[in-house]
């Protein structure tokens, strides 16, 4: 009787997925196969932890040039909204000073990074956040006024932490990386980027 159970619960997740699973890229296979023939594992960048996709990157990759279906993006918005925690004290706000010393720095993940030190979020790599600096990229909006123009509230205290921590959730394929999720920045240090985002203190909203 379990068995059975078993096999007509993995049937229906079977059916379940099949009519939500995006065609596998025809490019996927070859470009794996280079990458793991170009590149060596060294120190803590290993070569399968980069190059291999879980199932939202692949069918990211696979709709690269078309639209994403509508029913497909919002099922992958709802599982990775899943993922989310929200902060362990129900405090979404940390430190914005130290918000911005994560938001500046490029740190982790490489080879030639010290594994033991907390990796940045590189966040001035795609957004402008405060007008000191003017050093930044522009392949997100600008973050600067934030909380100024979108509200000081606990929704939109909120709405940044879940960003933060899981950007997918809003975006099926955004490019902004997963930084709760993937475990690039700890609890603390998402409560100190979303205090650079939403302490009316904070320079992005001067
Ligand atoms: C590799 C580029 C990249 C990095 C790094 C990045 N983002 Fe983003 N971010 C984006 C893009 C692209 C968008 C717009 C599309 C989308 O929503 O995914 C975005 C959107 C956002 C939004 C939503 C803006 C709105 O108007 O609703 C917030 C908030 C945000 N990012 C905060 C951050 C913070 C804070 C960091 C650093 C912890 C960061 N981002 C790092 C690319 C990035």
């Amino acid at each position: 009787m379990k068995t059975k159970l078993i096999v007509l619960s993995a049937t229906a997740a079977l059916a379940a997925g099949c009519a939500t699973t995006p065609p596998e890229s025809p490019y996927y296979a070859k470009s794996v196969a280079y990458m793991k023939a170009g590149f060596k594992d060294r120190g803590q960048a290993k070569v399968s932890e980069r190059i291999e996709q879980d199932s939202l990157q692949k069918a990211c990759s696979a709709y690269k040039t078309d639209p994403i279906p509508k029913d497909l993006a919002e099922s992958m918005q709802a599982e990775q909204m899943a993922t989310i925690k929200p902060p362990s004290d129900g405090k979404y706000l940390g430190d914005w000073k130290s918000g911005e010393k994560i938001a500046q720095s490029g740190q982790g993940g490489q080879y030639s990074d010290d594994p033991k030190r907390p990796s940045g979020a590189n966040c001035y790599a795609c957004h402008q956040l405060t007008k000191e600096e003017l050093s930044y990229g522009t392949i997100g909006p600008s973050l600067f006024n934030f909380a100024k123009v979108r509200g000081f509230g606990p929704e939109i205290q909120k709405y940044a932490w879940n960003k933060v921590y899981n950007s997918h959730a809003y975006s099926a394929c955004s490019s902004m990386p997963r930084f709760g999720h993937k475990g690039i920045l700890t609890e603390q240090q998402i409560k100190d980027v979303v205090a650079l985002l939403m302490d009316p203190n904070s320079p992005v909203n001067k």
